[in-house]
């Protein structure tokens, strides 16, 4: 029998949009909303065309007395390579692209041996089916709803069915994991999401710019 997975909605503001010159700063407001995550960008120039931020971003939000649960989002080509000094850093999750080529049945459980919730991330362009060898071995799904590498960009509603079926695969296979989507998120689009299966919602832009953070942070809680 298929049982309906219905988690909480979790927004996860992105550390990307803060303000570059004052992380702390954009890492309290976030927590001073009494919000839990915060989504943390990791770009290498490779397997996107960015550069974010490193492992000392987190150590040093940690220095600063950060206690988020660090949504680590990694954009690289040999992801495998810094697990340790992202884990060792204070990541919380680790998210690693199932494009590149590496081994990554074994890359996610040694996040999970380094004591760090694992994630598969999804380009758009990718089938759902790339990730499905690893649903097994996940706590999070990330669905890029965007090209990766740059904030501000327009949501793809294309996605969507790609959403579905990975609640599908969620249901049909006794999954707990989550399902995230990133890039282009507010509240409308994070709504087409939810209804799609989504229950984890990365929100750069439209959190940093919105006027009212606690209003949005409600909206989204009532997803
Ligand atoms: C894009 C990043 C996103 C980005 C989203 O490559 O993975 O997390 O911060 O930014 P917005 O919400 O502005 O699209
Ligand atoms: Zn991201």
């Amino acid at each position: 029998m298929n049982f309906p997975v219905a988690l909480q909605p979790i927004l996860a503001p992105s550390l990307l949009a803060g303000d570059h010159a004052d992380l702390a700063g954009s890492s309290s407001a976030v927590e001073a909303l009494g919000l839990s995550w915060l989504h943390v960008d990791i770009m290498d120039g490779h397997f996107v065309p960015n550069l974010s931020f490193g492992p000392e971003t987190l150590a040093a939000l940690r220095r600063r007395g950060s206690r988020l649960f660090l949504d680590t989002h990694l954009m690289l080509s040999e992801p495998q390579k810094y697990l340790e000094a992202f884990a060792r850093a204070g990541a919380d999750r680790i998210s690693i692209h199932v494009e590149p080529p590496y081994d990554h049945a074994a890359a996610l459980a040694r996040i999970r041996a380094l004591g760090c919730c694992a994630g598969i991330a999804v380009n758009p362009d990718t089938p759902a089916d790339a990730a499905a060898p690893f649903l097994a071995a996940v706590d999070l799904v990330l669905v890029m709803t965007v090209q990766p590498g740059f904030g501000g960009q327009a949501f793809r509603r294309g996605m969507l069915p790609k959403i579905s079926t990975f609640d599908a695969l969620r249901r049909s296979g006794g999954f707990s994991y989550r399902i995230e989507v990133d890039g282009g998120i507010d509240l409308a689009s994070a709504a087409e999401c939810r209804a799609a299966g989504a229950d984890t919602f990365v929100a750069g832009t439209s959190f940093f710019k919105a006027r009212d953070k606690a209003a949005f942070a409600t909206a989204f809680a009532n997803l």
